[in-house]
C-alpha cells in the first residue's frame, strides 16, 4: 500500500540544523535529534506515553462540540493513534504536527492510503508560523517539555495565531504531582492554571480533567487535561 509523502511544508526545519534559528538544546542535545533518535530506535509500543486508544483526548475534542468538517491540529501528535480514531469518527479536516519525521513516518505507515488526507507538518511549534487558524488544537504530552520560559512564551503566541476566535485548545501535561522527567527530559508539571497563566487572556479556561496514564512497563503516571477556548 503507499505510503503518502509528508507535505513539504515541512522542510521549513531548514532551521533545525541551526542556521538562522534559536539554538533548541534540551540537555545539551539538540531537541529534534533527541525525538528523531527515540523513533528510530523504539518501536511506538516501547515508549512510555503509548496509549492503543486516545479515549479522553477524543472525548475532550468531542466536548467542545464542533462538527466533522472542523479544523483538527494534534501539536507533537508523534506516533500517536489519535489520528486514526479522529479519522474513525469521521473527521475530515486533520493535521499532524511533530518535529520527528520518524514519528510521523510511523503514523503515515500505519494509517496508509487514509493518511493521504492527513497535512502532516515537520516542524517544531515554538518557531511554527501557523499557515491557518484551526477549529480545535490538542496537545499531548508536548507542552511540559517547554521548560523555558521563552519557549512557553513562543507556544502560546503559536497557539494565539493557530487557534481562531472562538476555536478550542486542549492541552495534556503531567500533573503537579506528575513525574518530573520523560523520555530522559526535564518537564515542567501544570496544572489548568499554569497553562492560562501561560496562556494568557487570549483564552478562557472551561475545564480541566485528572487522568492517569498506565505505561507499557505498568507504571502510573499522572495528567491532567485543560480545556480552554480562544476569545473573540
Ligand atoms: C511524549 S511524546 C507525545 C506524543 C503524542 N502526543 C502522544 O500522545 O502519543 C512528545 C512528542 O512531542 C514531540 N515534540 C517535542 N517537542 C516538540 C516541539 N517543540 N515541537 C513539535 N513537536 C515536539 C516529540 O517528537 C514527540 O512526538
Amino acid at each position: 500500500m503507499p505510503v503518502p509523502a509528508i507535505t513539504p511544508a515541512l522542510v521549513e526545519i531548514a532551521g533545525f540544523a541551526g542556521i538562522g534559528r534559536k539554538v533548541l538544546a534540551v540537555n545539551g542535545v539538540d531537541r529534534q535529534s533527541h525525538w528523531e533518535n527515540v523513533y528510530r530506535t523504539k518501536s511506538d509500543r516501547e515508549v512510555s506515553w503509548f496509549e492503543e486508544s486516545p479515549a479522553l483526548s477524543l472525548d475532550l475534542i468531542r466536548a467542545t462540540g464542533v462538527d466533522h468538517k472542523a479544523a483538527l491540529i494534534d501539536i507533537g501528535g508523534g506516533a500517536s493513534r489519535l489520528v486514526d480514531v479522529l479519522l474513525d469518527d469521521g473527521f475530515e479536516d486533520i493535521s499532524v504536527l511533530d518535529l520527528s519525521e520518524a514519528a510521523l513516518a510511523t503514523s503515515q505507515a500505519r494509517l496508509g492510503v487514509r493518511g493521504a488526507t492527513v497535512d502532516w507538518l515537520l516542524a517544531d511549534v515554538t518557531s511554527w508560523q501557523p499557515p491557518r487558524a484551526y477549529d480545535v488544537w490538542h496537545d499531548r504530552a508536548v507542552f511540559h517539555f517547554l521548560t523555558s520560559q521563552e519557549d512557553r512564551a513562543a507556544y502560546a503566541a503559536c497557539a494565539s495565531k493557530g487557534v481562531r476566535a472562538g476555536g478550542h485548545l486542549i492541552i495534556g501535561t503531567f500533573a503537579l504531582d506528575g513525574p518530573e522527567r520523560c523520555s530522559g527530559l526535564p518537564v515542567m508539571r501544570h496544572d489548568a492554571a499554569s497553562i492560562g497563566a501561560v496562556l494568557g487572556s487570549a483564552f478562557t479556561q472551561v475545564e480541566s480533567r485528572r487522568h492517569d496514564h498506565r505505561t507499557p512497563a505498568g507504571s502510573t503516571q499522572r495528567f491532567q487535561f485543560s480545556r480552554f477556548t480562544r476569545n473573540k
